[in-house]
């Protein structure tokens, strides 16, 4: 099955249990500062579960886009990705346990038809001390349903991994964990959890690869959570009804909620019966271009085209959600897919500049179910393209420098620290780790086979965190007091030169082409700033025709008319929309028009603005630059202002 069938037949099940279907929130975390990306399917439901009615209802199903920046480094093994889907369904304070794991066991073994005896799940064994109570009605539950598969299930008391490497799977197929392993909140443990926090125990369901033997290294005997490979866990249904208080104790939530989870990627793993989640159609056919274009054999190079093909992945779906490779924030982690994606690339023989075209596989696989993708397609592709052009010149540059830093051979004479880490990474956009990597490589070449030690490796990453961070905080100082949409604040000035602003994105794109988007803009009482998606340099005489054609509208004094409208509506008009913005069911939109009814500009837009164009009065354009790959800025004037 691929992973377009799964994910279907998925959101057709639930909706066929009175769920609404929503799609994918953003990437990046709308109104969520507990995370830089969003890294499960619950995240942009945290109020819903916490108790403000949702606008579709109590039952509601989805497939999320997830990225886990923590596993960047485990990428390379069967299991690990950085992006993945995570198919979700909640109930907000309607059905619960009863409704829940039937549902789910149904799906698994009718729809998708796993066999049952290949089925293995966990329940809470409780959790004395915050007086949770052990989950014995799920367990009592999935015997009745395993029964009605003909399967006699047997319930275990695990506890802890430990103890599960101890005593092994006793010929049992329910098995009782702690609060390690079946309790679920975004902070994890109940004892990490921060007070009015979310959380509740959970059931997770295994899948056994049986043709996989249990691997000693893990522990003495296997058990559903054993790291070995044997079993992987496929779906989890968390009982959302409690929270943490100050006190430090927890109370229920004034509602019982069901936040299930489920990796589409492992589910198809398991229904097609292999351990390797890159065998997913999706993935697989971008490593099949990467064969192609290589010439080397994945089996072959095993690691490597599983980095490349989940960094690519991860990068489309970032720049989709418009994480554009940058240097701060979540833009880092781009840059960082796409960097690591280039050398791995190179280390299985790619040829250089290959990257935009595997990207476009990506697109083809994934653009129907997301279509910011599909939407934004050359967009994605030429920020790639680009980011690794750029990454290849940078690399020549820094790779001399590195050379210099790694001459020295002893500890303390690496004549290197993580200030000098941070610098490179500053300069040469070289990521922390891939620097170390390269030092420590040079380093064995002149044979201190020993590399750098680990401890020394801490060193300069603290080093490097930390002005990692100072650097943050000033951009952040600098971020703050800004207004939404851009705005500085609302004063006349201000609010002309944002109906200017207007005008301006209309004569880009009306100049330049409709590739032209808004990727960002700061408006202050002095000038505007607008940064907006383009790959060259736009040439002096385009800027001319782009400053007469907003002059000669601002002559024209059209009308600013503020339009209040459901979302289609607005996209099946053609509204400019800010990209990586999510809106709402009713969106705004501001239009230029003339006296005939002529629209020259149309954006969803909370304004303020002008009343007419005419108001604005002189205008020109100041400066023109690239602020990030295929991101072009422009700084403009109005008036007497400079
Ligand atoms: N929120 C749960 C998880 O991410 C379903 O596993």
């Amino acid at each position: 099955m691929t992973i377009e069938e799964i994910r279907t037949k998925y959101l057709a099940f639930f909706e066929s249990k009175g769920h609404k279907i929503i799609s994918s929130a953003s990437l990046v975390p709308d109104q969520d500062p507990t995370t830089l990306f969003t890294g499960s399917g619950m995240q942009p439901m945290i109020r819903y579960l916490l108790g403000q009615p949702h606008p579709m209802g109590k039952r509601i199903a989805d497939s999320q886009k997830c990225f886990r920046a923590d596993d960047i480094d485990e990428v390379g093994d069967n299991r690990h990705t950085t992006f993945f889907e995570m198919l979700g369904n909640w109930s907000l304070g309607d059905y619960f346990k009863e409704e829940q794991l039937p549902w789910i066991f149904e799906f698994l073994t009718n729809e998708l038809k796993l066999d049952p005896k290949k089925v293995y799940v966990t329940v809470f064994a409780g959790d004395e001390k915050n007086r949770i109570p052990k989950d014995t009605q799920s367990a009592g539950i999935w015997k009745k349903l395993f029964a009605e598969k003909g399967i006699d299930a047997k319930d275990i008391e695990i506890g802890t991994e430990e103890n599960g490497a101890k005593t092994g799977m006793q010929g049992g197929r329910i098995f009782y964990y702690g609060a390690k392993k079946n309790w679920w909140s975004r902070a994890g443990a109940p004892e990490n959890m921060p007070a009015g926090e979310p959380g509740g125990p959970d059931s997770e369901m295994f899948y056994e690869f049986a043709d996989i033997e249990h691997n000693k290294e893990f522990g003495e005997h296997c058990h559903p959570n054993c790291d070995c490979g044997r079993f992987l866990e496929i779906a989890n249904s968390v009982f959302m009804e409690y929270r943490k208080k100050e006190d430090g104790g927890f109370e229920k939530l004034s509602q019982q909620n069901v936040d299930f989870g489920g990796g589409l990627e492992r589910m198809a793993a398991a229904v097609n019966d292999s351990a390797d989640v890159f065998t997913a159609d999706t993935l697989a056919l971008i490593i099949a271009d990467m064969e192609k274009l290589s010439g080397n054999s994945y089996a072959e190079f095993q690691k490597e085209f599983r980095v490349v093909a989940d960094h690519l992945r991860g990068a489309v779906f970032m720049i989709g959600d418009a994480v554009t490779p940058s240097n701060t924030e979540r833009g880092y982690f781009t840059r960082r897919l796409l960097r690591r994606a280039v050398r791995y690339a190179d280390a299985i023989g790619l040829p250089a500049g290959k990257l935009a075209q595997l990207a476009k596989r990506v697109i083809m696989s994934y653009g129907q179910a997301y279509p910011e993708l599909a939407r934004n397609a050359d967009f994605i592709q030429s920020a790639i393209g680009q980011e690794e052009e750029r990454f290849r010149k940078t690399l020549e540059k820094g790779l001399g420098e590195l050379k210099k830093i790694a001459t020295a051979n002893a500890r303390g004479a690496f004549g290197f620290s993580g200030d000098a880490l941070f610098d490179l990474y500053q300069t040469y956009g070289f990521p922390m780790e891939l620097s170390i990597e390269i030092v420590a490589n040079l380093y064995k070449e002149q044979g201190n086979t020993a590399g750098i030690p680990e401890d020394v490796r801490k060193e300069f990453a603290k080093a490097f965190t930390a002005q990692m961070k100072k650097h943050q905080e000033l951009s952040r100082t600098a971020a703050a007091g800004r207004f939404k949409g851009g705005l500085a604040d609302a004063s006349v000035e201000t609010t002309r030169l944002h109906t200017a602003h207007h005008l301006l994105l209309a004569a880009l794109r009306s100049v330049l082409g409709d590739h032209v988007h808004q990727r960002g803009s700061n408006i202050t009482a002095e000038r505007l700033r607008i940064d907006f998606a383009h790959s060259q340099k736009v040439t002096p005489e385009e800027l001319q025709k782009i400053e007469a054609l907003v002059k000669e509208k601002i002559a024209e004094n059209l009308d600013m008319v503020r339009l209040e409208l459901p979302l289609k509506e607005a996209m099946v008009m053609g509204a400019e929309m800010e990209f990586g913005v999510k809106y709402g069911d009713m969106v705004s939109v501001y239009v230029a028009k003339d006296k005939q009814g002529n629209i020259f500009s149309k954006e969803f837009c909370g304004g303020p603005h002008a009343k007419g164009t005419g108001e604005l009065g002189a205008f020109k354009i100041l400066k023109e630059e690239a602020v990030a790959s295929g991101v072009r800025r422009i700084r403009a004037v109005l008036g007497d202002n400079k």
